[in-house]
């Protein structure tokens, strides 16, 4: 099977390639399965219902999230009522919403999919690395096929991840930091890995945010509104295909579009239908 992988959606230019250019991109590429990070969905910080109902209707199957998770009060009670929409499982007990998915592709194929936040350089919850384990137990007889998304700052911590599960699901894929890595790769037992998948919004920013009010934070010290980007929007993700028998990952790469790119797929796609 064939999943993609969205990295961070950060404000409406992100929502918008999704609103416009998932669904052609989806045939286009032919996958059964599409998961999307939209903790920056909200105008950069958080993710409300309409919005997470938006994606939802565009072809996103799963979204994952991170730190700014809880950014929009209305979340609390949007999580605690969708199943597909996951925060980081090692928040402490308690804590609403999960951490954790099986979903189901058109033809009835199980994906799960956990989502857990690093500690290096970040608010310091659970351990991510015990709680992972917990999470693939939980869910390993109801699916082969399982992607963890490692939402976290440090490349160390991530690459540990990525060798810490190879074996043990199926892609582990690095976000936050909104820039993609170059280091995609299927390790030795089976699991596909990239320590950052990017993000999908305005890429002429300071990641995701405008460059003036993100510049001058850098050049006097002091605090200044982060604004939402609009220029350059690209959509940024990986794309694995995966032997449903044995959970292993037989492909990996890295996608990066335009959104002329997204456009001629849409208008591929209508081509084909009308003839
Ligand atoms: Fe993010
Ligand atoms: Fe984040």
């Amino acid at each position: 099977m064939k999943i993609l992988f969205i990295g961070d959606i950060v404000g409406k230019p992100g929502r918008e390639l999704i609103r416009k250019g998932l669904p052609g991109l989806a045939d286009r590429l032919e996958v059964d399965l599409v998961i999307a990070n939209a903790e920056n969905a909200a105008a950069g910080f958080g993710v409300t219902k309409d919005i997470g109902d938006a994606l939802l209707e565009s072809g996103v199957h799963v979204m994952t999230s991170g730190n700014h998770i809880w950014a929009k009060k209305d979340v609390i009670e949007y999580i605690g009522g969708e199943p597909r929409l996951l925060r980081p499982a090692n928040y402490p007990a308690g804590v609403p919403g999960r951490g954790s998915y099986v979903a189901q592709t058109g033809d009835g194929r199980a994906v799960g999919v956990i989502n857990v936040m690093g500690r290096v350089f970040m608010q310091s919850i659970d351990d991510p690395f015990t709680v992972v384990l917990k999470e693939i137990e939980a869910m390993r007889g109801r699916t082969k096929v399982i992607v963890v998304d490692f939402h976290a700052e440090a490349t160390s911590e991530k690459v540990a991840m990525g060798w810490y599960l190879d074996g043990k699901v199926t892609l582990v894929v690095g976000t936050h930091t909104h820039v993609q890595t170059a280091d995609e790769r299927i390790l030795p037992n089976g699991t596909a890995y990239i320590t950052d998948a990017g993000m999908t919004g305005p890429h002429d920013s300071i990641i995701g945010m405008e460059r003036e009010p993100s510049l001058a934070r850098f050049l006097n010290g002091m605090p200044s509104r982060y604004e939402p980007a609009t220029g350059n929007p690209r959509l940024n993700g990986v794309v694995i295909e995966a032997d449903d028998k044995t959970g292993r990952a037989l492909a990996i790469s890295r996608v990066s579009y335009s959104e002329k790119d997204l456009a001629a797929m849409a208008h591929e796609e209508a081509d084909q239908v009308k003839a």
